[in-house]
């Protein structure tokens, strides 16, 4: 079912290739918490190119291939490879397809994974392209939000942040959309969702959808609150991103006003949209998402890699 295939866009998957990844990685996560190994990608090679900073998709995936006893190579500092003699990403994708037996890619420009996709005869796996897609960070979404509610439908789920550039929000909008969830789009102004993403989301999807401004009534009737940094690097002037920054601020203050069984959740870094005092109330679940990145990552290279 998955053998053999490249990762880039969660539309690739249909709700059953979620569902089968999901248990997947239920069965990985059994296993790193009964600290057992697997053998599964002894003598196989992972290629890590990454073209924009990363902590959590980098460090989780190699974590993840190692935990599965394979073995990763990492392009490294892009002024330390032949990229700074001048060489082209498709000539760089040709080597680390030579190289490993599957490719991570990260690259700030959209399109840039479906690119490398089809340069490589081996799986490439989109660690993010631009403000386009992050499917394998929506993977560990969804397989944390079943994890901490027990199921994904029928939720009401608050997308809140910078709407308009985070790939974490338009990848985890359209899966989310597979299981009939409700969204709650809360953006400062200016940050909305893509009005066309909007219409197909209600058209095809049938996703009802609420918008609003105002983070006091968007978070009022969610389930799930999945927050965004202020996509910095996306704006073409940083000053209006530094005037963004401060637009929201989660505090424990804040949350008491929502559901009592509200979580939170971002893909991390955060930078200014969650207080640090939230971490310590039961409201806070981004920690434990990260660690999920782990298992969902060993479910999607066992599944892909031949
Ligand atoms: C996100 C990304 O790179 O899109 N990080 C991640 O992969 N966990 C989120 C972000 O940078 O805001």
């Amino acid at each position: 079912m998955f053998e053999g295939r490249d990762i880039i866009s969660i539309r690739d998957l249909t709700k059953k290739d979620i569902e089968a990844i999901l248990e997947k990685s239920e069965e990985m996560n059994k296993l790193l918490e009964q600290r057992k190994t697997l053998e599964i990608m002894k003598g196989k090679i992972m290629s890590t190119l990454f073209f924009e900073p990363s902590t959590r998709t980098r460090l989780s995936f190699s974590s993840a291939m190692q935990r599965l006893d394979g073995t990763v190579i990492d392009l490294g500092e892009l002024k330390a490879s032949a990229l700074a003699k001048g060489e082209n990403l498709a000539d760089t994708i040709r080597m680390a397809e030579k190289y490993s037996d599957v490719i991570v890619i990260r690259h700030p420009k959209e399109g840039s994974a479906r690119f490398a996709a089809e340069i490589s005869e081996k799986p490439v796996i989109n660690g993010g392209d631009g403000a386009n897609q992050h499917p394998t960070q929506t993977l560990i979404d969804l397989f944390s939000i079943k994890k901490f509610k027990g199921k994904i439908e029928g939720l009401n789920v608050a997308l809140l942040g910078d709407l308009k550039h985070a790939r974490v929000i338009k990848s985890l909008a359209y899966g989310l959309a597979l299981f009939k969830v409700n969204l709650i789009l809360v953006s400062p102004v200016g940050l909305e969702f893509e009005k066309e993403i909007v219409d197909e989301l209600k058209e095809k999807f049938g996703t009802k959808i609420t918008q609003t401004n105002d983070i006091n009534a968007g978070i009022k009737n969610a389930d799930v609150l999945y927050a965004s940094r202020i996509q910095k690097e996306r704006f073409a002037d940083p000053y209006e991103a530094e005037k963004m920054q401060n637009a929201y601020k989660i505090t424990p203050d804040v949350l008491e006003e929502g559901k009592d069984n509200l979580i939170v959740m971002h893909a991390l870094p955060r930078v200014d949209e969650i207080d640090y005092e939230v971490d310590k109330t039961k409201f806070a679940k981004y920690f434990e998402e990260a660690g999920f990145g782990v298992p969902v990552r060993m479910a999607i290279i066992s599944l892909v890699v031949q």
